[in-house]
């Protein structure tokens, strides 16, 4: 059975606690705003569609409780719910893409209930598109691959990081369906985990030959374990093809390169960011100095030892082999095959 990291319940939102993964599989409920934002800033719910699909239910919610006299005072009051939902996290643009897409759907709306009946409405469009979405880019991802393959991948960039499938791990599930085995390699993803307590977690689960290592270790395993490519989610892709992904893409990409091993991002279009010029003008989210300092919350450092954690990283495009997206894979001019999807 396939989990759903998040689910609209008419008056509330349904989330699985991501924290307390692979402990626990725990669903929260979400009634307020300041819930779902704070979803979002603790990693409750995390992986840039997920976080998108969240804030639209989050904002969808706000405006279903809001009691106004007039239009336009509910969507001047909207626009700051949605800017408020914005700050929760910086670096994934599929946040801001679907808060925007959210408010641009009742533009022309000039009544309250409607609007509220749409926003609704937009937010489930979000969320089903997603899961689509995210199936085409396993599709093509399968271009890619072939039957035995063994793939590395970082962070989780899997269906509870999407409404289902996940980006990076689509083929992983497209795979299970067709009888084509693919194996895995991930890694355990410092400072939170997110390779070691979700993707091997989600990839046993689905029952995928996954095998766990340390991000110091990928250099090593890609010199000794025929990997036949590195497939990684993203944040935010710049309009030059710069990537923003988990801390530690970067390295790994660099690695992927001097050993020869085909490098791609798979990511749905809504993480296309064409208004963001390059990776330099990504902005990356710095995160609490205890995420490195301690380890599911155990002590491993000094109490007060200065700490930098940023928690993404920009991979330059001209390390980059492909970008798997809905509509194909994008290689070679960036730049010219990026804008290209979106004409
Ligand atoms: O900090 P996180 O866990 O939200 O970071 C997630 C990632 O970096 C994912 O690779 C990315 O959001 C893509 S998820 C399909």
């Amino acid at each position: 059975m396939t989990i759903r990291a998040v689910e609209w319940n008419t008056d509330s939102i349904i989330l699985l606690d991501q924290r307390l993964l692979p402990k626990k599989t725990e669903f929260i409920t979400l009634r307020t705003i300041e819930d779902v934002w704070e979803s979002i800033f603790e990693l409750k719910v995390r992986g840039a569609p997920a976080i998108g699909i969240t804030a639209s239910y989050g904002l969808a919610l706000w405006a279903s409780q809001a009691t106004f006299d007039s239009v336009d005072k509910f969507k001047k009051e909207l626009s700051v719910k949605k800017d408020y939902l914005c700050s929760a996290r910086p670096t994934a643009v599929n946040l801001f893409w679907a808060l925007e897409r959210l408010v641009s759907s009742i533009r022309n709306t000039d009544s309250i209930e409607q609007a509220q009946a749409q926003l609704v409405e937009e937010a489930i469009r979000i969320d089903l598109e997603d899961e689509e979405v995210c199936r085409q880019i396993g599709e093509h991802a399968w271009t890619l691959l072939k039957d035995g393959d063994t793939v590395l991948t970082h962070c989780n960039a899997g269906g509870i990081a999407t409404a289902k499938y996940g980006t990076a791990l689509s083929p992983f599930y497209l795979g299970k369906e067709r009888g084509l085995s693919l194996r895995a390699f991930a890694t355990e993803t410092r400072p939170v985990l997110q390779g070691a307590r979700l993707t091997a977690w989600e990839l046993q689960n689905l029952g995928v030959d996954v095998t766990l290592i340390t991000d110091n270790m990928v250099a090593h395993t890609m010199k000794t374990n025929s990997i036949n490519a590195v497939i990684v989610g993203a944040d935010r892709v710049a309009a030059n093809g710069d990537t923003a992904n988990k801390i530690g893409t970067f390295g790994i990409a660099i690695i992927a390169q001097a050993l020869g091993v085909p490098f791609y991002v798979a990511a749905p279009l809504s993480t296309i960011d064409l208004s963001t010029k390059t990776g330099d003008d990504i902005k990356i989210e710095e995160r609490h100095p205890d995420e490195i300092r301690r380890i599911q919350n155990e002590l491993i450092a000094p109490t007060n030892i200065p700490v930098f954690n940023p928690a993404f990283d920009v991979t330059p495009s001209h390390l980059i082999t492909g970008i798997i997206t809905e509509k194909g894979v994008v290689k070679g001019n960036y730049e010219e095959a990026l804008q290209a999807l979106f004409t």
